[in-house]
């Protein structure tokens, strides 16, 4: 499956058939993690693997009692140690950096999962301080999200996608785009033909560079 068949394959999972999953698979999932863009490479997510029955069924319980996540037979909770962050960009790095950054680790996990034939939802409502106190987490670090993970028991349908002609504007905020494809196509033929304008330029003045030396050169 390439990007895009990953990309458009991905659904929230929240059914889970009881089929244990290779732990060699969640590996792969938290370095898929791992490997997302942070800011100043700080790295600040932080993972804990949850696999034991009664701790899903609390954690459940503090995300507004979402009974499905249970079916998943393990758990990937998404911290962000927030120390470094917030020495280096103060209030804009615990309010701003730490959660987009771990929101990068999080769709990075996603995307593996997708690609190893697992499901899994982002799961973000929860009562932060119950999440904490049922996982020893302590102050200097936030709850970002909780993904349950297993083997998918459902195929649920393609939600609503805006089209890009009602999210994209061009130049500025607000100036919708018609059709975005003859634009694109527009702008790639203009693109292009200005990159083949300028090499030929060049290539003229190269070469008549070259005739008035010659030319230089014969008359002495
Ligand atoms: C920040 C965030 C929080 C979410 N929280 C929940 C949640 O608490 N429970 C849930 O069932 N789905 C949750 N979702 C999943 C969304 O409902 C889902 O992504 C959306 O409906 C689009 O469906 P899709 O993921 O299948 O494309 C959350 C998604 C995001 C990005």
């Amino acid at each position: 499956m390439n990007l895009f068949d990953i990309l458009k394959k991905r659904r929230s999972i929240r059914h889970f058939s009881d089929i244990p999953v290779e732990w060699g698979k969640i590996v792969q999932i938290l370095e898929a993690g791992s490997l997302a863009p942070s800011s100043g490479n700080v790295q600040n997510w932080r993972f804990i693997i949850v696999t034991d029955k009664n701790v899903k069924q609390e954690l459940a319980d503090a995300c507004l009692e979402q009974e499905w996540m249970t079916e998943a037979p393990i758990f990937i909770i998404v911290l962000s140690d927030n120390v470094m962050i917030e020495k280096l960009y103060s209030r804009r790095g615990k309010e701003f950096y730490a959660v987009q950054n771990c929101a990068a680790a999080i769709e990075n996990m996603l995307l593996m999962t997708e690609q190893l034939g697992l499901g899994a939802c982002w799961v973000g409502a929860f009562e932060e301080e119950a999440v904490k106190r049922i996982l020893d987490i302590p102050q200097f670090a936030s709850v970002q999200a909780i993904l349950p993970i297993g083997y998918p028991a459902e195929e649920p349908p393609e939600p609503m996608h805006y089209s890009l002609e009602t999210t994209c504007y061009f130049g500025k905020y607000g100036n919708k785009i018609k059709d975005i494809d003859a634009v694109l196509w527009n702008f790639n033929i203009v693109g292009n033909t200005i990159k083949i304008t300028k090499n030929a330029l060049n290539r003229i003045k190269k070469h008549v560079n070259k005739r008035i030396k010659t030319l230089k050169q014969t008359k002495e």
